[in-house]
């Protein structure tokens, strides 16, 4: 985690006209690949939660939308709930946040679930107080100064930071695309291998540079294909 500090002056005048320097610190955490995932303390709609408990050995999709009763975040919110099977095949916990509070939020489901024909099934945080948006630097202040950005954090069983994607409020995110990246994800955590542009759960894997030519035989049984002698391709090896 990368911390940077900017130190502003600015002055201020009282009553008695006399002017005071004031010295302002802003902090501002980067995260990073790799990272531990800020933990936090957080009511939700599904109650209290300690974000790290709740990830238990799971991992992690937690992503940030500007608002509540806005048109695309309901639209997002419901297709989460809708993909639900599908990021629990996965293994993967799904958890939105935004700036508002309990009571807002909790108006707001039964919109979601009539729009998307759905039922929630993951909670959203009340983060009135931006806690958990100033943590992972989910505003942006030239974009606006009061909501969230939509951030995409997912998270691995380790609680380490394994992708961050952020769009703007006016564009909705494409979950298949995320379904795609966790495909991507948890494949190459457990084999030496890497995903090629484009590439779908099912299809050919690059072995990655770290195997020797001479070893890829006897680590990839079901055979390779020398493109280049950088670049080595294997069927997917879990399938
Ligand atoms: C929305 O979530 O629909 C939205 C939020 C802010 C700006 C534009 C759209």
């Amino acid at each position: 985690m990368s911390l940077v500090l900017f130190i502003s002056t600015c002055k201020l005048a009282d009553t008695r006209n006399k002017t005071y320097l004031i010295h302002k610190t802003i902090t501002t955490m980067s995260l990073r690949l790799g990272d531990i995932a800020p933990d936090f303390t957080a009511d939700t709609t599904q109650g209290t939660i300690n974000f790290h408990e709740w990830i238990g050995d799971s991992w992690a999709l937690l992503f940030s939308h500007p608002a509540d009763f806005t048109p695309v975040c309901t639209t997002e919110l419901g297709k989460t709930a809708l993909l639900n099977g599908e990021f629990t095949k996965r293994g993967v916990k799904t958890i939105a946040v935004s700036v508002d509070d309990l009571a807002s939020h909790n108006k707001w489901i039964p919109d979601i679930e009539e729009v998307n024909g759905v039922t929630m099934n993951f909670p959203i945080i009340a983060d009135e107080n931006r806690t958990v948006a100033t943590l992972y630097d989910m505003i942006h202040p030239n974009a606006s100064e009061k909501a969230t950005v939509r951030s995409v954090f997912i998270i691995g069983p380790d609680k380490k930071i394994k992708l961050t994607l952020t769009y703007p409020a006016s564009t909705g995110r494409n979950f298949q695309e995320i379904l795609r990246v966790i495909d991507s994800l948890q494949l190459t955590a457990n084999y030496q291998v890497a995903t090629p542009a484009d590439w779908k759960e099912g299809e050919d894997v690059i072995i990655t540079p770290a195997v020797k030519t001479e070893d890829a035989a006897a680590k990839f049984p079901k055979g390779f294909t020398i493109v280049k002698p950088y670049l080595r391709t294997t069927p997917q090896p879990n399938k």
